[in-house]
C-alpha cells in the first residue's frame, strides 16, 4: 500500500455521528478523494476490540464493555480512510494509533472542537493554548506510527499567533495539516477567514488543507472556489457533504432524492445501526423534515420504517436474510 498523499486532494472532514462508514463510502464514490472518520475519543477507543466480520465484510472494533460497534471500516475505503482521534495524552494517542494503523491510511488529532466536553477533557481546541502538549502528542505518534500523521486546527485570535503553531506542528514532522479558518469563539455562520489560511499555506511547507468554507459551497466548481481562494493544497468539506455528498461530484450535485437511496443501501449492506441512520437522513433533510416524508422519518422506530420510505424494505430483508444465513454458516452473530 503506498503512503496516502494530502497534495491536491478533496477531502470528506471529519463529522461527529455523520462520519460513520455509510457516508464515507458515499463520498468516496462520488469522488472524495479521502475521507476522515468523526472524531473517537481515546479512552474509548481504548477499550475496543479488533473483530473481522465476515458477515458484512468489515474490520469492527466493538465496545468490550457494552459491545457497541466504536469503528467500522472496510477495504473499500482501506487506502483513502483517515481516522481522528480526539485526545491530550501523547500515550493514549499512540496507544489508539497502534490499534488501527494497520487498518486505515492515516491517524489525525483533531485540535478545533470547540465543545465543552473537548475542552474540559483538555482535548479538541484546548490543544491550541498548548504547544508543548501538541508537540508531545504529534512527536510521539510520528515517531511510533507507521502511517501519515496529521492535525486539524483552528485559528487562534492572531495570525502570528497561528503561524508560529503551524510552525511548530509542521516541525513535528506530520504529514499535513488542515485549517479551519475561524476561532474557536466563532460559530458556522461567521465569515470563514480564506485570508488567514491564505498566509499559513504560504508559509508552510507540507500540504495545507483549507477547510470552513462550506457556506459559500453548492457545487465541486464552489469546491475548487474556495481552494483557490484559500491557495491551499487541499480542501477538507463538512456540512456541504453532509447536507448532500453528491457535492463531490465533478459531473454535478444529484438530487437528494438519488443521494438518500444511496446512503440507505450503503447503510443496509453495512448494517449501520438504526440510531445513526436516522439521525444522517435527518440532517440531509433540513429544511424537508417539514415535508410528508420528512415527518414519516421523524416519527420512524424502526429501520424497517426508515427503509421503506425510500423503497428500499424489500432490499433490506433480502440483505438481513442473507446476513443470517451466513452468520448461521459462519456460527458467529453480528454485533449491535
Ligand atoms: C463537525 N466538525 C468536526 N471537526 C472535527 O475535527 N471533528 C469532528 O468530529 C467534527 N464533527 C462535526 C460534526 C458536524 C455535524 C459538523 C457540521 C462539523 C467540524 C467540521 O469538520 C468543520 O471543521 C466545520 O464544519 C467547518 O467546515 P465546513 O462545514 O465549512 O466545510
Amino acid at each position: 500500500m503506498s503512503r496516502l498523499s494530502y497534495v491536491d486532494k478533496i477531502i470528506l472532514a471529519p463529522m461527529v455521528r455523520m462520519g460513520t462508514l455509510p457516508l464515507r463510502l458515499l463520498a468516496l464514490r462520488y469522488g472524495a478523494d479521502i475521507v476522515y472518520t468523526e472524531e473517537i475519543v481515546d479512552k474509548k477507543m481504548v477499550r475496543t476490540k479488533r473483530v473481522v466480520n465476515d458477515i458484512l465484510g468489515t474490520i469492527d472494533f466493538i465496545d468490550e464493555f457494552d459491545g457497541s460497534v466504536v469503528f467500522r471500516t472496510c477495504n473499500e475505503e482501506s487506502n483513502y480512510v483517515v481516522f481522528q482521534v480526539g485526545t491530550s495524552d501523547p500515550e493514549l494517542a499512540v496507544q489508539v494509533a497502534k490499534t488501527v494503523e494497520k487498518d486505515v491510511a492515516g491517524f489525525d488529532v483533531n485540535m478545533g472542537c470547540p465543545k465543552e466536553f473537548s475542552i474540559k477533557g483538555g482535548m479538541g481546541a484546548a490543544l491550541l493554548k498548548q504547544p508543548d502538549k501538541v508537540k508531545d502528542i504529534l512527536t510521539n505518534l510520528v515517531s511510533n506510527v507507521a502511517i501519515p500523521v496529521t492535525c486539524k486546527i483552528r485559528l487562534l485570535p492572531n495570525i502570528e499567533e497561528t503561524m508560529d503553531l503551524a510552525r511548530t506542528i509542521q516541525n513535528c514532522g506530520v504529514a499535513a495539516i488542515a485549517v479551519h479558518g475561524r476561532t474557536k469563539e466563532e460559530r458556522p455562520q461567521h465569515p470563514n477567514n480564506n485570508e488567514a489560511i491564505k498566509r499559513i499555506a504560504e508559509d508552510l511547507s507540507i500540504p495545507v488543507i483549507a477547510n470552513g468554507g462550506s457556506k459559500e459551497i453548492d457545487s465541486y466548481e464552489h469546491v475548487l472556489k474556495f481552494r483557490m481562494a484559500t491557495g491551499a493544497s487541499s480542501v477538507m468539506i463538512a456540512r456541504a457533504a453532509q447536507y448532500n455528498s453528491s457535492v463531490f461530484r465533478k459531473e454535478g450535485k444529484l438530487p437528494l432524492d438519488e443521494v438518500i437511496p444511496e446512503y440507505l443501501r450503503l447503510c443496509i449492506e453495512y448494517d449501520n445501526v438504526f440510531t445513526n441512520t436516522k439521525y444522517c437522513v435527518q440532517m440531509m433533510l433540513r429544511d424537508l423534515q417539514e415535508t410528508p416524508m420528512g415527518k414519516r422519518l421523524l416519527e420512524s422506530k424502526t429501520e424497517e420504517e426508515i427503509y421503506k420510505i425510500w423503497g428500499l424494505l424489500d432490499y433490506y430483508k433480502k440483505k438481513q436474510e442473507e446476513f443470517k444465513n451466513l452468520s448461521l454458516k459462519l456460527q458467529v452473530t453480528l454485533p449491535s
